[in-house]
Formats: structure tokens, sequence, C-alpha cells
């Protein structure tokens, strides 16, 4: 099953020197920088193309890669070119047009060539599908002024006449990118919504990098960059609005958004609904309001729970945060605002009517919120609407204009193709089935450090750990997947990593992007074709039992010297498997999410961890880490039966000890840490053993935070569902959620113990 997903980098620097890294590396030459010539295409164009989906049912003759050029695409701006586009993401029996809602069986990488595409209706992403431009040179999708359809880019169709029914479930919309192009909506009449870049409506494992949407600037403009309903996602970075009636209009459970900037627009960002949303890194210029939120909703209708925002710079905008309703002292649409730059923005936050709850100006604004504030082990909050405790945030989290340090996914734009070194083309298989463990660990001895290690998509079998050494970047191709099987791992009372990054003592940056860890069980993820996890063997009535369907011993472990930078990283235990027809519950067992003992710095943008037995995320002795926002479901199951069964405590794995009273996983552990920033947080219990009796009377799980007396912890913007504490401090419960209603969750604005 799935259980490590890197949509972006994990860049781990291992610093203490007490081994020696065994591997090293070997190769005589390295990398060094780039060496593309200025009118090379990206590397991804010209690479051998020999990926494969080892569990599609032709996979001698499904394309994995497909260049929209060989599909008749034009991109000289003239011809249309929709129809071909749309030939290259459905050729080879693909999971779409409304009768499939998941496959893992048929992955895609859709590239396109510079140039501009003319499109006069969407691009339908399928399922499992990577849009992806030249990064040197990114495409242009420029809509016609006729152009019709809900959006240029489409990741969830809405069925005609169908009532509102769309292609996917808005939940389970996974594995989806799109990166490194600019959307042109100005032919569009401006009046027009159909001028819209990306219809955005996705849960887990997607990512939109890179992206640039030119809209009409007009000031009676309907265009809008994103348009996102409904989901439960997800990461997005790197993007760029100019004009429009809105940069992005958007509503999803959870999400985590680093590096905007727009310009010109009415509305920056349009928020309808969410439990929770991070913004990190937010330039806004000459808009007439930053953030523009539907709030005080309740539990009839869900408006925006909670909003956090940190490093922006907002200049001539004459309001920055807006919200439909006042808060009137209650909580309704919280706010956490942290590091913000305002240059001539006469109001900070305001009220739709022209209340202003916070005055702006040419100003920074340090650490305020809208919300009920807690601290230590009191039970009481406080409503506020003013300033709140500021973490102390460690220089080395920070880059060098003091904000929170922010990646961009490692796209090797700059490298040439003879820089890159092909697995299949070293003699690794990648089919599913053919143990690949040593033409990896020949390719790793040989090459890493000195090229770009390519995985050509496919399934990468391997029997024994795989170290990947310190200064060595791997890039996937549609998420490749590099899957633990047999005896080695199969030992609960040995456990042992599939990978492991770095070995102890070593140092280097070591970057891996498009890649998914998997186990094929049973191994002490699940849910994908081929794993043997999947609701044949491990239906959710529990028949499967437990041995048979361990999916997992733990999914990450940062350990004490390494730093790591993860982003859209989601470890999860499938629920569900994504190959049946119905989607079927499955019961798969998987013992920790994951575990950081890591004296930092860390950083998680975006991450999520579910469904495993003890914890989602534990931090021990940890130091250093900024959190935001992460994203967490407790198991099912639980609690048939209690954790930490079907495992047991492990000390050497830091496991909580004391489980007396505790009848479900923890969703954030904190323990001897210090300098620990949280800033968003879904965390969600929504299942008693499959049964939701609970979601009203907030039950399904008594506690989900603990943090120890001597950790140093900011949590912001916490939002927790079916829990009825919301944190304790030494497993003893300090927020009862009934404080803190807040729409479906309940919300706490901010929580500090220094
Ligand atoms: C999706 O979003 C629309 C518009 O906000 C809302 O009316 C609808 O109830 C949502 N549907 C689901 C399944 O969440
Ligand atoms: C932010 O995104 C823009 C557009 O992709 C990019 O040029 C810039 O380098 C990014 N900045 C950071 C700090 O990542
Ligand atoms: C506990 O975890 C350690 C470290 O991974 C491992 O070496 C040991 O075998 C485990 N012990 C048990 C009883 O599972
Ligand atoms: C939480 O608060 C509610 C409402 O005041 C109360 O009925 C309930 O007993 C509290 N729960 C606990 C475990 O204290």
């Amino acid at each position: 099953m799935l259980f490590s997903y890197f949509a972006s980098a994990i860049a781990a620097v291992i610093s203490s020197a007490t081994l020696v890294n065994s591997l090293g590396t070997s190769c005589s030459t390295p990398l060094g920088a780039g060496t593309a010539a200025a009118t090379d295409p990206f590397w991804m164009q010209n690479i051998k193309h020999q990926g494969i989906a080892a569990f599609n049912p032709s996979p001698s003759s499904y394309q994995v890669f497909r260049n929209v050029k060989d599909f008749g695409a034009r991109g000289d701006g003239v011809t249309d070119d929709t129809a071909a586009i749309n030939a290259a993401i459905t050729a080879g029996s693909r999971c779409g047009g409304g009768s499939c809602g998941s496959s893992t069986v048929s992955p895609a990488v859709v590239y396109f060539p510079s140039g501009t595409y003319l499109v006069s209706h969407s691009i339908i992403a399928y399922y499992y599908t990577q849009l992806i431009g030249d990064a040197r040179h990114p495409p242009t999708l420029l809509a016609a002024a006729s152009f019709s359809d809900i959006a240029v880019i489409d990741v969830d169709p809405y069925i005609p006449g169908g009532n509102g029914a769309q292609w996917y479930t808005n939940q389970n919309n996974f594995f989806r990118s799109v990166r490194n192009f600019v959307i042109d909506v100005t032919r569009v009449p401006a009046t027009m919504s159909q001028g819209t870049g990306i219809h955005w409506q996705v849960a887990q494992a997607t990512s939109l990098i890179n992206i640039v949407v030119n809209m009409s600037p007009a000031a009676n403009t309907a265009h809008q960059g994103i348009w996102m309903e409904n989901g439960s996602g997800g990461f997005m970075g790197d993007l760029v609005f100019n004009g429009g009636k809105f940069g992005m209009w958007v509503g999803n459970q959870q999400f985590t958004v680093r590096n905007v900037t727009v310009n010109n627009a009415q509305t920056a960002v349009f928020g309808n609904w969410d439990w929770g949303w991070t913004f990190q890194g937010i330039t806004i210029n000459n808009c007439q309001v930053g953030f523009d939120l539907q709030t005080g909703g309740g539990t009839a209708t869900q408006t925006v729970g909670a909003e956090a925002i940190i490093d922006a710079t907002v200049s001539n905008t004459p309001i920055f945060v807006r919200t439909s309703q006042a808060s009137n002292g209650k909580l309704g649409g919280s706010l956490v605002l942290n590091n913000i730059h305002l240059n001539n923005v006469p109001t900070a936050v305001g009220v739709v009517g022209g209340a202003v709850v916070l005055a702006g100006g040419t100003t920074t604004i340090a650490s305020w919120g809208q919300g009920d504030v807690f601290k230590g082990t009191s039970a009481t909050g406080t409503f506020t609407q003013g300033n709140i405790p500021a973490a102390n945030k460690p220089a080395a989290l920070l880059d060098s204009s003091g904000r929170i340090f922010g990646k961009t996914h490692p796209q090797y734009g700059a490298y040439a193709v003879s820089q890159f070194v092909s697995v299949r083309d070293q003699g690794a298989k990648g089919d599913g089935k053919t143990d690949d463990t040593a033409a990896l660990k020949a390719i790793f001895a040989a090459f890493a450090g000195c090229k770009i290690i390519f995985f050509d998509a496919g399934t990468y079998v391997v029997t024994s750990t795989i170290q990947i050494p310190a200064g060595t970047q791997i890039v996937g191709e549609a998420w490749s997947v590099i899957a633990g099987k047999g005896a080695a791992f199969q030992n609960i009372n040995s456990p042992i990593p599939v990978v492991q990054v770095g070995a102890p003592g070593s140092s280097g940056v070591v970057e891996i992007s498009d890649i998914i860890f998997s186990t094929i069980g049973p191994t002490p993820g699940g849910g994908a074709a081929g794993t043997n996890l999947q609701v044949g063997q491990c239906p959710s009535s529990g028949s499967g039992g437990t041995t048979n369907c361990m999916a997992a011993y733990a999914g990450l472990h940062l350990t004490a010297s390494s730093s790591a930078y993860l982003e859209g990283t989601w470890v999860w235990l499938a629920d569900h498997d994504l190959d049946s027809s119905g989607q079927s519950q499955i019961s798969l067992f998987s013992g920790r999410g994951i575990l950081s003992e890591s004296a930092g710095p860390v950083w998680m943008i975006g991450t999520a961890s579910e469904h495993h037995t003890l914890y989602q995320y534990n931090l021990v002795n940890a130091a250093t880490h900024y959190l935001g926002l992460i994203q967490t479901e407790t198991p099912y199951y639980q609690p048939s039966p209690v954790p930490p069964a079907p495992f047991t405590v492990n000390a050497s794995f830091k496991d909580p000890a004391t489980w007396s009273g505790i009848s479900a996983a923890w969703a954030l552990r904190v323990t001897t840490s210090t300098d620990i920033i949280v800033f968003g947080a879904g965390l969600y219990s929504f299942f008693q053993n499959y049964g939701q009796a609970c979601l009203t009377p907030e039950n399904c799980q008594s506690q989900i935070v603990n943090v120890d007396t001597t950790s140093s912890v900011h949590i912001y913007s916490l939002s927790t569902v079916g829990t009825t504490f919301q944190l304790s401090v030494n497993q003893a419960g300090v927020i009862n959620q009934s404080s803190n209603p807040n729409g479906f969750a309940a919300t706490v604005t901010s929580w500090s113990q220094s």
C-alpha cells in the first residue's frame, strides 16, 4: 500500500559525524551545475521514455509518457489543440468519463513542449495524471475567445444533466499534478466566468506548481484563476495570478498554499468554506480585497472555519482580510495573522459593511488572532481579537528576509539529459515482480551524487533496505513506486526500513520527488494494485485478520541527526481500495505515521499522515520544527481493537508508553521538544469501528493532541473533528471542544506553552 507520497521533495541533511557512510559516492565526476544549453528543451522532453505501468492489464503496450505533439497538438497559437491534447490524456483505457472513480493502474505524464496551445474546451485531466509543461520555457494554454467550459483545465467534470454528479468523489480525487504553465484567459470576454484557469476540486497527493494565470484586469472582470468548491487537499505553490475577479476562489476541507502572488485582481483569495487553511508566503498587489471570507455559517452551512496566514506582503489594497459576518465575541471564522507587512492597506481586518476590526496602514502585524486563545493547562480560553502569543522562530527555520524558508519543487530545469541516468537502462525492471534490490543498490553505488537518478515509471520491488546516500537526487515519473516485499520486512520484532535516506553520520542534501514508497503485504500501505492489500484480502469486516493485513511498522522516521524539508507529503495507510469499483473500505494496519527525533531544522509544509495505529505525528526530543498545515485521520476500526494493538509498544521507537484510558491513536504528540510551531492543523476522528454515531456528540475519541509539560510549543489554528478534548497535557484532557464550536469542526485559534 501507499505509505509515503512525495509530491515534492524530501531534502535530508545528515549532519552528525559518528559513522562513515558505507556507500559514499564512488562515482568520479560529481554532478555539479546543470549543463543544458540555452536552446535545449526541458530534459523530460528528450530523455528516453520507457516507463511502464506494472499493474496495467496491458503493461507492454500501455504508454505512461505522452507528448501532446505526438497526438497532433501544434502549439502554434492558431490551431485548436483541444482534441489532440485530450487524446493524449485519454489514450489507453484510462480512469475517467464518469464510470471510474479511481484507479492506480493507468498513470500518465502528459507533456507539453514550449509553445502556445489554443483551446476551445476544457483539458480534462483523468485520474492519476500529471500535466507537465517544459519547465525551462513554460508553454501557454490559450483559451479561445469562444471558450465555453468550466475552466481551461478541469480535474473533476460535472456530468451534464447529472444533478450535480461528478466524475470523481471530491474527497477521493487523488494523484494529480499540474506544473509549468502559463494559462491565458484574456481572450475570453471579461464578463464571462468561463475565463477560469483551473477547476481544481481535489484531495490528497495533488499539487499545482509553477503556474501563471493571466486574466482580464478590468473592473467588471468575471475571470478566476482557480475555482475549487470541495475536496480534501492538498498542497499548491509557486503560483502567480494576474487580473481577474478572483485570483483563487477556494473551498476545501484543508489546504496548504505556499508562495502565491496576486496582482491586480478584484479579490486575491475568496474562501467560501473550510475547516482550516494555511497560507504561507503570500504577496498581494493592487487588489481591492486580499482575503474575502464567508463566515458565520455555523453547523447548518459550513463557511470558512479557520484561516492562518504567515509571511504576507500586501500593497496598495484597501482591505487585507474581510469576513462576511462579524465575530461578535464568539468564534466563527478563526483568523491567525503572523508576520504580515502592509503597505498602504487602510484596513487590515474588516467586516463586509465597513466595520474595522484591525486598522491597517503601512505597518507590520507580528502575531494577531481572532478566536479562542488558550495557554498551558488552563481549560478556559479567552475570545480575542488582538495580539496573540508569538512563537519563537529559530533563525534556522527562516530565509534571509525572515520568512519561513520555502523551496520550490526540484525539477532540474538547468540540467541536460546527459546528466540523468535511467534505472531501467541500468537493469532495474520496475515490473512489480522482479526483485530489483541488487540493481538499485548497484545504481546508487555507481551514480549517487554524479547523476540525477531517474526512476522511469514502474513499481520497483525491493526485498531488503535500500540506502539512498547523502548527496543523491532522485526523480520519478508519474509517481514511480518503490515497494518493500518479503521476509526481511515481515519480522514485526525486528522492523527495518524499506528505504533509508542517508547513512548515520553522512552529510549532504538528498532530494526525492514524484516517488511513492509502498509495501506489498503482508509486511509488518495497501489499497493499490499489486499490494496484496486490497479488498479481496483485507475487507473492512476484519475477516482478513491482522497478520496478513499488516502494511507497515512505521511510515517515516526522521532520526536525531537529520534535517528535512517535506512538502506535499502524504504518509497514508489506505482506508479504501482505489482499484475496486465501489472504492470498498479495507482494514489494514500500520503502526506509526511520522516520528521525528530531529534536532532540526525540519519543515513539514502541507503534509498529512492518516490511519496509523499508535500515532500520526510523534515529536520526541525534537527541536526547531515548522509544521503547517498538518492533517490527520484516526483509523476507522478503532477502538476495535484499542491501540497499541495489534502492535506492541517499542520503547526504542519512542512509542507512547501508557495507553490506559486511551482508545484511539494520537494525531499529534510532542515530548521533550523545543521550538515546535504548528501553523494550522486539521485533526479528524470520524469513526468508531466504522460507525459514525459518535460524530454529533463529538466523542469518536476522547483525546487527540498530547504535549508534555517540558516542551515549548505553539499551535495555531487547531481544528478537530469528533474529539472531546482538543488538547491534552500529560495525557490529561485540557481543552474541551464544547468551548470552541466552529461549524463542523471545533477550533482553537492559539494554544501555547513556552
Ligand atoms: C460542493 O460545493 C458546493 C458549492 O460550495 C456545495 O453546494 C456542495 O454541497 C458541495 N458538495 C459536496 C459533496 O461537498
Ligand atoms: C515563488 O514562485 C515564483 C513563481 O513560480 C518563483 O519565481 C519564485 O522563485 C518562488 N519563490 C520562492 C521563495 O520559492
Ligand atoms: C523496536 O525498534 C527497534 C528500532 O527500530 C528495533 O531494532 C527493535 O527490534 C524493535 N523491538 C521490538 C520488540 O519490536
Ligand atoms: C465537555 O463539555 C461539555 C459541555 O460543557 C460537558 O457536558 C462534558 O461533560 C465535557 N466533557 C468532559 C469529558 O469533561
